[in-house]
């Protein structure tokens, strides 16, 4: 059983409604924190997890993606030319050489689970990562390279959780799930964002998964479920009979950037932590709050 991870997929083709109008023409991996779009945050995690394929479903309005992880030589020889050195080597470091950029269209929306599956051609037999760029994960160990460690000991797949308030489980995959070991349970049962009352616990899976190649031929058989979509988490449902899969309770802050609200307080930690404008930005966040709310 194979336990290195090389490829990492970042489902991409979302259309980020709840941002309009900011993303009726930019894709929404690319709103910034502070400084970095949130699909260069994704990559990261995925590169410091082993992941060397970088495969992004993407849809229609996500050139911008693509032009983000080309290099352009037009304004590299620019920032040279005006002898700004640093800002020349951030964007030659966006990548590293040894990173594969695969873009694979999904003509229709229909759903995580589809686009899960358009990845199949590339990721072949072996496990792979998922990676939602929403979910923005701060931690020590990046979140990914956490649960590679958990997939190195016991293969299978994983799916990274936390618990979430009771009133907020219809937002999230939910599992109920037998503890193995420190944060490592093994999942009995997954269900795609229930209702409060009839979900089977508070354990959601927040955006980050390895996936052995088994779920393709679960996906390829599974209808619409909720919302109308082929569903993630119903393929995981289906390869629960046939495989272990652990929850795993990672270390970390995770921000929804996919809300509004979770999107600023990333803004603020992130700008907080940052190593240039922490200092002045703490300034004016204490001068502000003394002024009241
Ligand atoms: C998706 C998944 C859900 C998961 C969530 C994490 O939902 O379908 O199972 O818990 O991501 O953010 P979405 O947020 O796309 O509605």
């Amino acid at each position: 059983m194979p336990r290195v991870i090389r490829t990492a997929v970042f489902p991409v083709a979302g259309r980020g409604t709840r941002f309009l109008p900011a993303t009726k023409a930019s894709p929404k991996e690319m709103l910034p924190v502070v400084d970095k779009p949130l699909i260069q945050y994704a990559v990261e995690e995925a590169l410091a997890a082993g992941a060397e394929n970088l495969v992004f479903i993407t849809g229609s309005s996500k050139r911008a993606i693509e032009d983000h992880f080309d290099s352009d030589l037009e304004l590299e020889a620019a920032l040279a030319q005006q002898g700004k050195q640093e800002l020349l080597e951030t964007l030659r470091g966006i990548l590293p050489r040894q990173a594969n950029c695969i873009y694979i269209r999904q003509a229709a929306p229909l759903g995580l689970g589809h686009a899960v599956l358009c990845a199949r051609p590339v990721v072949g037999n072996e496990p792979f990562f998922v990676h939602l760029a929403d979910d923005l994960i701060d931690a020590a160990v990046p979140c990914l390279a956490q649960m590679a460690a958990v997939h190195a000991r016991h293969g299978g797949s994983v799916l990274g959780v936390q618990t979430v308030l009771a009133a907020e489980t219809e937002k999230y995959g939910i599992v109920a799930a037998d503890p193995e070991s420190e944060r490592v349970s093994v999942v009995s049962r997954i269900v795609e964002k229930p209702k409060p009352g009839q979900a089977p616990s508070t354990l959601a899976v927040v955006g980050r998964y390895i996936l052995s190649a088994g779920i393709f031929s679960k996906l390829e058989k599974l209808g619409r479920g909720a919302g109308g979509e082929i569903q993630l988490t119903d393929g995981i449902a289906a390869l629960l009979g046939d495989e272990p899969v652990r929850a795993y309770a990672f270390e970390g802050k995770r921000y929804d950037c996919g809300s509004k609200l979770g999107y600023l307080e990333a803004t603020v930690e992130y700008a907080l932590k940052h190593p240039e404008l922490g200092a002045d930005f703490a300034r004016y966040l204490t001068e502000r709050l003394a002024r009241g709310l």
